[in-house]
């Protein structure tokens, strides 16, 4: 008798595992409707808060959030402010639309916007915080960037560096022999301008002049890096 229980306990069990398992693998190999990924843009809007697709939800808000924050007038403002700045950078003949340029602590990416509208092909911006798709995160102390790789690296915020001479180190270094560094600072001169002049360590001064820039006062200093004799 015992043994009679024993054996149905274990086909019972075996059973039960059987349609366990069953029951996973239909599980798996059925995925629920409101996951299957479309291209038909429709599909997605009929499934927004559909959990299943988090990457492509994440894109879509932040093409949502890129297309209302360009459209305002201050981001209009800025970038046209960015665009007369960069047209007496290439009237100096110091930009084509081949030029590889890196802005650096680019913010929200307003120089990024300027350049590539102005048909600058290669622009790379940076920030300690990304804001794609114009400004990818990285260190101004520390640029991920091999040395030499651009014509021209551009930056409105040295003064906010926490340390300046390390800043200008990785755009000489970033920047190929012959190439220049281009910055704009609060309105200086005289001893101020040494000053700034000075952290440049493989530059030569071109020029100082001042400009205005999104609404502000300030110094475009022009720096060419030294080509090794
Ligand atoms: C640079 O690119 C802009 C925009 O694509 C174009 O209008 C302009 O003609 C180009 N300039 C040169 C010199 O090729
Ligand atoms: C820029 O303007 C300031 C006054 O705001 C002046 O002291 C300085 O000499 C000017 N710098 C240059 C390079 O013209």
């Amino acid at each position: 008798m015992d043994r009679h229980v024993q054996a149905l306990l274990n086909k019972l069990s075996c059973a039960s595992i059987t349609i366990a398992t069953f029951t996973l693998i239909l599980l798996f190999i059925q995925t629920p409707e409101t996951c299957i990924s479309n291209s038909d843009p429709r599909t997605l809007i009929r499934f927004p808060k559909s959990s299943c697709d988090s990457t492509h939800r994440e894109l879509v808000s932040i093409q949502k959030k890129n297309r209302r924050l360009w459209s305002t007038k201050d981001w209009r403002k800025k970038v046209d402010s960015f665009s007369d700045f960069f047209h007496g950078i290439r009237n100096l003949g110091f930009l084509t639309n081949q030029t590889r340029v890196l802005c650096i602590s680019a913010g929200a990416g307003h120089e990024v916007m300027a350049l590539s509208e102005m048909g600058v092909i290669d622009v790379t911006g940076v920030e300690l915080i990304d804001s794609p798709p114009l400004v990818s995160r990285a260190d101004p102390h520390n640029l991920p960037f091999f040395d030499g790789v651009f014509d021209v690296a551009f930056s409105a915020h040295l003064a906010e560096a926490l340390f300046p001479s390390r800043f200008v180190s990785e755009m000489e270094r970033t920047v190929r022999p012959g190439g220049v560094s281009v910055i704009a600072v609060d309105p200086c001169s005289g001893e101020e301008l040494r000053e700034i002049k000075g952290l440049f360590r493989r530059s030569r001064f071109v020029s100082a002049r001042n400009v205005t820039l999104i609404g502000l006062k300030m110094t475009q200093i022009i720096m060419r890096n030294r080509i090794p004799s």
